[in-house]
């Protein structure tokens, strides 16, 4: 275990999701009300910045680019997502949202998933 502080509790308003770099990790905490939930910045499907794209709500984070998501309350994956959210140990000291840095959690993505929005969405 290597926790470090990454922010106030206060820096992340309820339903919103952050990016931090802490130590040359970067890291994105999401407030979904009941706690936080911590993990890398890009989506594990085609490494969209969830920190922008991320939509909270009701403790399920949607990434808006093709809407697959996960419920940061248990780290399962809802609906159309394929691959987990991988998630940092996450605890709060006092006002204090710490994280376990000690490994950086990295996603692999398939070289030969190539989908872009056209295909998602049709092309007419
Ligand atoms: S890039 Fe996030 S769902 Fe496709």
């Amino acid at each position: 275990m290597n926790w470090k502080r990454v922010c106030a509790a206060s820096d992340v308003p309820e339903n919103t999701l952050k990016r931090f770099d802490i130590d040359g990790i970067a890291i994105v905490i999401a407030n979904y009300g009941a706690g936080f939930q911590g993990f890398p910045p890009y989506c594990p499907h085609m490494e969209e910045p969830l920190a922008d794209s991320g939509m909270l709500d009701g403790g399920i984070l949607t990434c808006s680019k093709h809407l697959w998501q996960w419920d940061l309350r248990t780290g399962e994956k809802v609906g159309l997502a394929e691959k987990p959210l991988l998630c940092y140990d996450i605890k709060t000291e006092g006002d204090d949202v710490m994280a376990d840095l000690e490994i950086e959690l990295i996603n692999e993505y398939d070289v030969e998933d190539d989908m872009d929005d056209d295909d998602f969405f049709g092309s007419d």
